[in-house]
């Protein structure tokens, strides 16, 4: 464990300065146990302290309706209402949206009347594009002020936004657009990533026939006609992809009212926000961090959300901390991933920047490594800003874990459920065993809704004490650089090559991105060795057309068969052991061909690293 007196000290304080604005006094352990027994206890007593958060047109009866089996049964608001126009109404002036571009001189400042403007002017837009109500909307745009706008304003006309990730391959795009039945796509020309144009509007297939809006030259306006659609709780708020065990990624569908009352609260309480916080969250819209933690909580607060559309390592690898020292950041939240990247630099590059504005650190995505949480600890938020480790999922909208009852901290435990929802640990793997009002509604066109009882949430997990450490997926998903793939996406992908007959991938370790891509690859006839480049070219260009280029996988293996089943199926456990250097094979009775074992045993120890080869010729 490692615990540092002057987070000890620093945590007091902290907890102090949260009392503040708030009525759960955080000074022990205890409090947070009872806080916690009485939230599973009564959830609605609990949730009804922050339904009063909400601005409501009526307000529900309860926060959580037995009989209906609803989250806010009755009420009725909007969640563009809430983020964008009540400030408007109260503190037009304030600053809403800071935004830092590529290059280090780019900076705009939206306050909350001008976005309130910018969406109206989106939301009208939509409308004389025949968008209505329940509409699936796509949005294909990189960190602007625009997409944060195009997100509210399909939330004003109850439009379901699907945002697709700007990274994301025109196949990729196609396929969520198509399988969401989206009507229209808003994106913009192109944009600048480190130092580099992206065409951004050539992926949108010209074969595909969606109505596509281009919103290059938005200007701010008042049109009254882009009116709000008062909203439900049976209403819902967006669609967002992600990847599961099946070949195909999924679509999560969030609710409206429930999911912001759930990210709203889960922001206060964790967090511990105060008015004037700059709140700076470097994932992006095409994530469900960006939706959370980047859009709807800080804007339904009326905070200053800072965003960033540049690379953190363009023109130098201190472009996050200049934005901190900049904009006098206070809460900074980022991925272990990021962390790691940053600090293989000279620590110069971040000690030649005033940071002392930083109150609140957090991590999201991935499992957070000792020395990354150590450096995090230490270099950025100079031994006094306690880590909120957060692990949540796409599914369940907001934080589930985080270090509540952080009286003192230990480097990788995400620690304490949150308030009203309980957790436990079955057969190894996270579960939630209650209904909470961020959980996702459907996956759309799988048409399966999440079951009643239990809520399995695929990630290995153990008590460290009463505190949960959470150990990764024990699924077929791949958690690269905090993206999270399907190993069957790859497969698929792979499987297109001509050459290629039948593949297999399975995560490995990476010392910087957490996670990386071994593929086992059958090809249908066999190759000379020179030819070997041609065909891995082949491998990471169809990866990066099917999926984008953050899945590409690293290693690959050329074998003449994979492990099977009597039935057929493929061995992955065995697979997956061999690529992480297993000595103890499983399940080795059950493989018929296990003549194949024996060279897999070999070639598995000589992988191919793809970035080499495809760097010649
Ligand atoms: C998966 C969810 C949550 C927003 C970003 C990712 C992993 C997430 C942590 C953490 C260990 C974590 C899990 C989870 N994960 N946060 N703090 N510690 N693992 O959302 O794309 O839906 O991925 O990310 O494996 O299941 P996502």
């Amino acid at each position: 464990m490692f615990v540092s007196d002057s987070i000890l000290l620093q945590r007091d304080k902290f907890l102090i300065l949260m009392n503040f604005e708030h009525e759960i006094v955080w000074e022990n352990a205890q409090v947070y146990e009872e806080v916690y027994k009485n939230s599973i206890k009564d959830p609605n007593e609990f949730w009804m302290r922050y339904v009063k958060d909400i601005a409501w047109k009526r307000v529900p009866n309860s926060a959580y309706d037995n009989e209906k089996k609803e989250w806010l049964f009755g009420g009725v608001t909007n969640v563009c209402y809430n983020c964008v126009d009540r400030h408007a109404a109260k503190t037009s002036e304030k600053t809403a949206i800071i935004w830092h571009g590529d290059e280090e001189n780019e900076r705009r400042e939206i306050s909350y009347a001008e976005l309130q403007q910018m969406v109206i002017q989106i939301a009208s837009i939509l409308k004389s594009h025949g968008i209505k109500k329940n509409d699936v909307v796509g949005i294909y745009m990189p960190m602007t002020p625009e997409a944060v706008a195009s997100m509210l304003a399909c939330a004003r006309i109850g439009a379901i936004h699907l945002v697709v990730f700007a990274g994301f391959s025109p196949e990729a795009l196609k396929y969520r657009l198509t399988t969401s039945n989206a009507k229209a796509l808003l994106t913009i020309t192109s944009f600048r990533r480190g130092g580099k144009e992206i065409k951004l509007a050539k992926n949108i297939p010209s074969d595909f026939d969606i109505d596509v809006i281009n919103l290059d030259n938005i200007s701010f306006s008042n049109n009254a006609e882009a009116g709000i659609e008062w909203q439900t709780s049976e209403d819902n708020l967006f669609i967002l992809y992600t990847s599961g065990s099946s070949g195909t990624p999924k679509g999560v569908l969030h609710s409206a009212l429930p999911y912001m009352l759930y990210v709203a609260t889960t922001f206060k309480v964790i967090f511990g926000i105060r008015r004037d916080d700059v709140y700076f969250c470097t994932s992006d819209i095409g994530w469900i961090t960006g939706h959370s933690y980047i859009t709807y909580a800080p804007l339904f607060h009326g905070l200053t959300t800072v965003i960033f559309s540049g690379s953190p390592t363009y023109p130098q690898a201190d472009r996050y901390w200049k934005i901190i020292e900049q904009e006098k950041v206070s809460i900074f939240y980022t991925a272990p991933t990021a962390i790691r990247s940053l600090q293989m630099f000279n620590k110069k590059l971040v000690k030649k920047h005033d940071l002392s504005s930083l109150r609140v650190l957090g991590t999201v995505g991935e499992p957070i490594n000792k020395s990354a949480w150590k450096w995090y600890f230490e270099t950025v938020g100079n031994k006094k800003c306690p880590i909120m480790d957060t692990w949540w999922q796409t599914e369940t909208g907001g934080i589930i874990l985080a270090p509540l009852r952080n009286l003192e901290q230990t480097p990788g435990v995400a620690g304490k459920p949150f308030f009203g929802v309980e957790t436990d640990i079955i057969d190894g793997e996270l579960v939630i065993k209650n209904k909470f009002p961020g959980l996702y509604k459907a996956i759309v066109h799988e048409h399966t809704t999440p079951d009643d009882a239990l809520y399995k949430t695929g990630d290995g997990a153990v008590y460290q004490g009463t505190d949960v450490k959470i150990k990764g997926r024990m699924d077929d998903v791949i958690n690269i650089s905090g993206h999270r793939l399907g190993t069957a996406e790859f497969e698929c992908a792979i499987n297109k090559v001509s050459e290629v007959k039948e593949s297999a991938v399975v995560a490995i370790p990476d010392e910087l991105k957490g996670q990386t891509a071994f593929a086992y690859v059958v090809l249908t006839s066999p190759l000379e060795r020179n030819d070997f480049a041609e065909i891995v070219k082949k491998i990471v260009n169809s990866t990066r057309n099917n999926i984008g280029s953050i899945a590409k996988p690293d290693y690959i293996v050329f074998v003449p068969d994979l492990p099977k089943t009597r039935s057929g199926k493929i061995v992955r456990k065995l697979l997956r052991n061999l690529a992480n250097g297993g000595e103890n094979l499983p399940e080795l009775h059950s493989v018929i061909n296990s003549e194949v074992i024996k060279i897999l045993k070999v070639s598995v120890k000589n992988p191919i690293f793809c970035p080499d080869m495809c760097k010649l010729k």
